[in-house]
């Protein structure tokens, strides 16, 4: 973990259990902007990506419910959270049995975020930092991905990739509270909650977060 990612993370984030998800603590920050504004400083990058990692999203928190009450899924299994953000997914999976778990996502201060977050619930997972929607899907029992359509683009890639993984026998879970882009024709849902996502930028509401399966091909 490069020290300057690390100490940057817990610069502006606070160890705190999430929100309707307790038995799950994150790194946490509070506002959005301020620190999207501290990223770009940092990294000199005045286009750098949203701090999605110092947040739990509608979908994760889904998810987490999700899985609280249907440890069965996880329990046992390989899994691996694609958008990972905080970790949150892979997180919540290892708080109910699942084997092992392997947590992806291209942004590097995401990748620093999961593995101390992981680390302070008492986890060790891998972490990838590199695209992976344009290999093949990995070697797990159970793909999580949560909160992924509020871009076209990356919707328009990670569907095709969690459908070829169904194709060849993972169970997949997608977790959204309801993105513009979210391909609702290719999804059956499982379950709906209420969730409070951490992030300002949602005006803190209790939104409806749902859980789905890929429908069949
Ligand atoms: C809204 S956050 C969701 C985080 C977490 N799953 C949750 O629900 O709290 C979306 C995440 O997707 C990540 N992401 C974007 N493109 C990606 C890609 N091609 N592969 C993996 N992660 C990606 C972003 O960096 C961001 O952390």
């Amino acid at each position: 973990m490069a020290a300057s990612y690390r100490a940057f993370v817990l610069r502006n984030t606070r160890l705190r259990p999430t929100p309707g998800l307790e038995e799950v603590r994150l790194h946490l920050a509070d506002d959005v902007l301020p620190l999207w504004h501290a990223v770009q400083v940092e990294t000199g990058d005045l286009d750098a990506d949203l701090p999605y990692w110092a947040f739990a999203w509608g979908g994760g928190l889904a998810i987490g419910r999700y899985l609280r009450e249907h440890p069965q899924a996880v329990a046992g299994r390989r899994v691996f959270d694609l958008a990972s953000g905080s970790g949150l997914c892979a997180i919540a999976a290892m708080h109910v049995g699942a084997a092992g778990a392997t947590a992806a996502d291209i942004d590097p201060f995401a990748a620093t975020a999961i593995e101390l977050n992981a680390r302070a619930n008492g986890y060790r997972m891998t972490v990838i930092r590199r695209d992976v929607l344009d290999e093949d899907p990995p070697d797990v029992d159970v793909i999580l991905a949560g909160d992924w359509s509020y871009e076209a683009r990356l919707a328009g890639r990670v569907l095709p990739w969690l459908q070829q993984a169904r194709d060849r026998g993972i169970d997949v879970l997608v977790g959204d509270p309801g993105r513009r882009y979210l391909p609702s024709d290719e999804l059956v849902e499982l379950a709906s909650y209420e969730v409070r996502t951490t992030s300002e930028l949602e005006d803190l509401e209790l939104t409806q977060g749902r859980v789905y399966a890929l429908r069949s091909s």
